[in-house]
């Protein structure tokens, strides 16, 4: 079963209290965001595997550890998630990045994917997808999915905030899929917003209404 990690350290839960206040105008929102997605790319990446390697210092010559090579992929899902985008690049720059832009048919309530663009080798890289909003899982889950019927083989999802519905629906669908989170709200309201949560992620990224 997939795992779900609340990323609970000081400094991520302090910039999340200013995400989510309602005062915080739009230049703050996006900066709070970006730093946050740094802060949790830094806890998420804990586990990627190493390898000795021998360099020279000025000193001697010295064992040492770098990354074993695992590539990474970052998936946003539009449009929110480009919001977190640039904050996990900075660490991990050589991360290549696909896209996916998705909604549901009103009327056939089926998955639309309006626009895909992903890395050639998705098979061959440990992909995490970014959705700052864990709702109802929707997107998300129709996410992955299409991941996978593309040949991705390990996903993690990253989120700021998620309710008990989403993590849930991803759980269920996708047991093999971590997720990683700033906080763990309440419940979803009547209009499928999380509450207390910080209204529509994409509005307040890009000052739209
Ligand atoms: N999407 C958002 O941007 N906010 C919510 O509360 C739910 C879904």
């Amino acid at each position: 079963m997939g795992n779900v990690f609340v990323l609970d350290h000081p400094l991520i839960q302090h910039k999340l209290t200013y995400i989510r206040d309602k005062n915080t105008g739009t230049k703050e929102f996006r900066e709070l965001v970006d730093e946050v997605a740094a802060l949790m790319a830094f806890e998420i990446t804990r586990d990627l595997p190493m390898e000795e390697t021998t360099i020279r210092t000025p000193v001697v010559e010295a064992k040492t550890k770098v990354l074993a090579g695992k590539k990474i992929g970052l998936v946003p899902i539009l449009r929110a998630g480009l919001g977190m985008t640039e904050g996990i690049l900075r660490l991990i720059p050589a991360a290549r990045v696909g896209h996916i832009g998705m909604y549901r048919d009103p009327e056939t309530m089926q998955p639309v994917e309006y626009y895909i663009k992903l890395p050639s080798d998705i098979e061959e890289r440990e992909l995490i997808v970014i959705d700052p909003m864990l709702a109802t899982g929707g997107s998300a889950n129709d996410a992955i999915h299409s991941l996978k019927k593309r040949g991705a083989k390990q996903i993690r999802l990253m989120c700021l905030i998620a309710a008990p519905e989403g993590v849930e629906v991803i759980k269920e669908e996708h047991p093999d899929v971590d997720i990683y989170l700033a906080a763990m709200d309440e419940k979803l309201d009547d209009h499928g917003y999380i509450v207390p949560g910080l209204g529509d992620a994409g509005d307040r990224l890009y000052g739209t209404k």
